[in-house]
């Protein structure tokens, strides 16, 4: 069978009926493409009206190990036939038990770990937030300017991605001070690396920490290793080890939301290996469940709240979750997925930075692993953010039967599944290729 294959112009006729009922009885929310599936396989998903597409997009960077992975189907139905909850907060269960070991033992750094399930990203941030304020008694907390976290009123209010994310939730959590991130393609201060010895960090102490974050009241300092939402912001080389660093000498506790590069996502298991950082909290969701909902804070046991109640919830760690995550990570390792991404990566960044040199409407071209974004511009000069000739691009693509995702303020990501096929990858590249094309002439 060809892939991609459209038969009908999406959305068809079958996804336009569902398109219409869901704008009547969802809330609305972010859609950003008229795509309705009907099923999924590895990279490939099928809309109702019989279209089949390359998915470049994972559900979010959700399903690294591909759709509907058949050991993943395959523990959640053995699962599911077994126990599908029970409360794991109040009682036991020894899947939830071996997960918590597992990530663990997995996390970066020689310290014994802890692990607290949630059943999202912003609710694992949640769970950080109380980590962190518990273990410290303090309040206050630092993040950066592009940061998302998540959308519930403490993640909220370390989220610092668009303003239609915060526009009339106020007042969300007190106490949270935004510093700029290395955006090296534009530069917050103008400076280059690495002529400006990492002004962006060494600031945060010699200005922010002076001024409106005193350490004695700052929790922690949040951060994404490669910004997501934000614009895929890959920070340059020692960025990450000095903010480390700084919160260290501080005596503030570094945490690292992973929600979205973790899970072998960047080329590594966790992001903050590729600068040897050792946070004290490491947050996952996304493609830690393989497509079921999940969400994790691992962090250095001996922050844990030691008392019963301080922070605990229904259906974190659901069994079913746990047995898809179990699976997951049992995929990655027997795919070599970790490595595969890297390499996939190499191939896909060779394509994406010969198109950076061939189309001027494209500004820059960056990411990690298989985490890339190429950012459209109307004046390459100026860098001017050029968000309609993006959505056009992102029309265009889902029409050709490639499904990609906004990010940023004009950028396309680009997050497929880590085991995609070379083939499909450079299938899905050629279109793209032929959007941006388009779009430039
Ligand atoms: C880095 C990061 N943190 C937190 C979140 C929030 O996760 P969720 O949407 O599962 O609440 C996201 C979601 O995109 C994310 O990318």
């Amino acid at each position: 069978m060809k892939v991609p294959s459209i038969k009908v112009r999406p959305p068809g006729p079958k996804a336009r009926d569902v398109i219409e009922r869901d704008g009547r009885f969802l809330a609305t929310s972010t859609k950003t493409s008229p795509i309705v599936a009907k099923r999924a396989q590895g990279s490939v998903v099928e809309d109702v009206d019989g279209n089949t597409y390359i998915d470049f997009s994972c559900g979010i960077a959700v399903v690294n190990v591909g759709h509907n992975h058949p050991k993943v189907v395959d523990a959640v139905r053995k699962q599911v036939g077994e126990l599908t909850h029970f409360a794991g907060t109040d009682f036991y269960y020894d899947i939830q038990t071996r997960l918590a070991e597992r990530l663990a033992k997995l996390a970066p750094g020689k310290a014994a770990k802890k692990v607290f399930f949630a059943n999202s990203g912003t609710e694992a941030n949640e769970a950080a937030i109380k980590i962190a304020k518990w273990s410290t008694k303090r309040g206050m907390f630092l993040a950066f300017l592009g940061a998302f976290h998540g959308r519930t009123m403490g993640s909220l209010s370390l989220t610092a991605s668009k303003k239609v994310q915060k526009e009339r939730f106020f007042p969300s959590m007190p106490g949270v001070v935004h510093v700029p991130f290395a955006y090296c393609y534009r530069c917050p201060y103008q400076l280059k690396y690495p002529s400006c010895d990492l002004y962006c960090a060494n600031v945060i102490e010699d200005l922010y920490m002076k001024t409106v974050a005193p350490p004695a009241d700052t929790a922690g300092i949040f951060v994404e290793p490669v910004q997501g939402e934000g614009g895929y912001i890959v920070p340059p080389p020692g960025w990450l080890p000095r903010i480390a660093e700084i919160a260290k000498d501080n005596d503030l506790l570094l945490i690292a939301d992973e929600i979205q590069t973790g899970i072998g996502r960047t080329g590594k298991m966790f992001a903050v290996e590729h600068e040897g950082v050792v946070p004290d909290i490491i947050t996952l969701a996304k493609a830690l469940g393989g497509g079921l909902p999940i969400g994790a804070a691992v962090f250095d046991a001996k922050l844990d709240f030691g008392v019963q109640g301080a922070h605990s919830n229904t259906f974190g760690g659901n069994p079913v979750a746990c047995a898809s995550a179990m699976a997951t990570l049992d995929v990655m390792d027997e795919e070599g997925l970790v490595t595969n991404a890297a390499r996939l990566g190499k191939r896909m960044a060779a394509r994406l930075d010969e198109m950076k040199e061939k189309y001027a409407i494209v500004g820059d071209h960056r990411g990690l692993g298989l985490m890339r974004v190429t950012e459209f511009v109307s004046d390459p000069k100026r860098k001017t953010p050029d968000p309609r000739v993006r959505d056009a691009i992102l029309k265009d693509a889902y029409e050709h039967g490639v499904i990609v995702l906004p990010c940023g303020e004009s950028g396309i990501r680009y997050v497929p599944a880590l085991n995609i096929p070379d083939e499909l990858l450079d299938s899905g590249l050629d279109i793209i290729e032929g959007c941006i094309g388009r779009a430039a002439s």
